[in-house]
């Protein structure tokens, strides 16, 4: 996982939580990486779990309530640093439909050593879209902070269920209808 995920992650629990906050994340989870990232590195994604279970375990709120979150602040950090691409899409669901040429065509460019999600767009009604996220980091909470954070940055409400397809959390289907 690129170290921009961490680093923007350590970002997000500073500015919450405080600086002492961090230090003793990153004292406590014993990290392979010392918990040293560069945003262009590549780190263990087991890392960034270690993290969100220590923060749980401080905080009392739950890892997805955690990753949720962190994907809501993600997508605001994207808005900065891919705004070309960003600027390519008019409302939320036309993002979603270019969801999986970004990491598949655009993030690829730029990181090509990037461990990336798949996801399958399928949109059956103009208020209804589905997004079929598949990916061995099981990181879908941290996909429906992103979304979420999507549909906000557009100023667009619509209700968002997320649905296991598998028991291991690798396979989650999102259904997003307007609202
Ligand atoms: C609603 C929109 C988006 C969703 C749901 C989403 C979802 C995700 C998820 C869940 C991951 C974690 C890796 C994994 O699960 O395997 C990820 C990684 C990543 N995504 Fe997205 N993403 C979104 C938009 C974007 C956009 C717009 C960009 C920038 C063009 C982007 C760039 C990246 C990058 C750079 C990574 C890190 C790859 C790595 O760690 O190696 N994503 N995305």
């Amino acid at each position: 996982m690129k170290g921009l995920v961490f680093t923007e992650f350590l970002e997000m629990v500073e500015e919450r939580f405080g600086y002492g906050v961090v230090d003793q994340l990153l004292t406590k989870s014993d990290l392979p990486s010392r918990g040293i990232y560069t945003a262009v590195g590549t780190y263990n994604h087991c890392e960034m779990l270690t993290l969100v279970e220590q923060l749980s375990s401080y905080t009392h709120q739950t890892v997805a309530e955690l990753l949720r979150a962190y994907g809501q602040y993600m997508f605001k950090i994207f808005t900065r640093s891919y705004r070309q691409l960003l600027d390519r899409s008019d409302s939320a669901f036309s993002l979603f439909h270019l969801i999986q040429e970004y990491h598949s065509v655009e993030v690829r460019k730029l990181y090509p050593d990037a461990e990336l999600p798949h996801f399958f767009v399928e949109q059956p009604a103009p208020d209804h879209l589905t997004m079929h996220y598949t990916s061995e980091r099981k990181l879908a909470d941290f996909a429906h902070g992103l979304i979420e954070g999507c549909l906000e940055h557009f100023g667009e409400q619509a209700t968002v269920t997320k649905t296991n397809l598998t028991d291991d959390g690798s396979q989650v289907l999102f259904d997003i209808v307007k609202r």
